[in-house]
């Protein structure tokens, strides 16, 4: 079983799909580790953002891998080329070139057929941009969560904060560059942040993370429940 979880930065993508992959015992996969690792390498190997081929060619050639911290059930380390990046990929200069980074078409060609590889091998709670529309049309469960953009804004600096990089990004900036970011990501040609047509949206403002766990447990155990029948 696929459940997709698309959404803007902040709306509580990556705390929620990791949850729910923890409570069903499912892989979970990080999308938008996938480009911002790409970012990382690019940036480390003086490659401008604007030079498309070279940014193809570099998505193309890298190998991403996700690694375990120990007792860890579900993976929290992100490496390229076996180099870990996981706090790199959060830095504030990350956040400003994956857009760019996110918007090539052979980019994320590229990464789609690893992101299909990886999630084949097992039931997998994906999250992205793009996983109910493009990646995995024919997810069983497509979830969109939305949310308030200074709420967004206030969460993505505490999981900053979380990953140690506080500090880096006052408030006021950290919510222009998420708007910026969800502009690009919403405007571009290829593959746009968007709701599928059959997607669950879920506005999750409001709503404390276990409700939101708890709504989207109750939607895999309906669908289950209709496929056993
Ligand atoms: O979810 P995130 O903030 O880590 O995503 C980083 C960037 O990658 C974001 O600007 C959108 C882009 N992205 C994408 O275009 N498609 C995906 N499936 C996942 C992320």
């Amino acid at each position: 079983m696929i459940i997709a979880i698309d959404g803007p930065a902040g709306s509580g993508k990556s705390t929620v799909a990791r949850r729910i992959a923890e409570l069903l015992g499912f892989h979970y996969l990080d999308t938008g580790a996938m480009y911002r690792a790409v970012t990382v390498a690019a940036l480390k190997r003086g490659i401008g953002l604007e030079d498309e081929s070279a940014l193809a060619g570099l998505a193309r050639a890298v190998r991403i891998d996700f690694g375990y911290r120990p007792g860890e059930a579900l993976p929290s380390q992100v490496l390229i080329d076996g180099e870990d990046v996981t706090r790199a990929i959060r830095l504030p200069a990350t956040d400003e070139g994956v857009s760019r980074v996110a918007s090539l078409p052979e980019v994320r060609s590229a990464l789609v057929a690893q992101q299909c590889a990886l999630a084949a091998q097992a039931d997998t709670v994906v999250e992205g941009r793009d996983i109910g529309t493009v990646v995995f049309p024919d997810a069983e469960l497509k979830v969109f969560l939305t949310a308030d953009p200074k709420v967004r804004a206030r969460r993505r600096i505490e999981q900053n904060e979380a990953h140690d990089i506080g500090g880096e990004l006052d408030r006021r900036s950290a919510y222009e560059a998420l708007l910026a970011r969800d502009e690009a990501d919403s405007n571009r040609a290829y593959s746009p942040l968007a709701a599928a047509p059959d997607a669950r949206v879920l506005d999750t403002t409001d709503l404390t993370l276990d409700e939101v766990i708890a709504r989207i447990l109750t939607w895999t155990a309906e669908i289950r429940k209709g496929e056993a029948q």
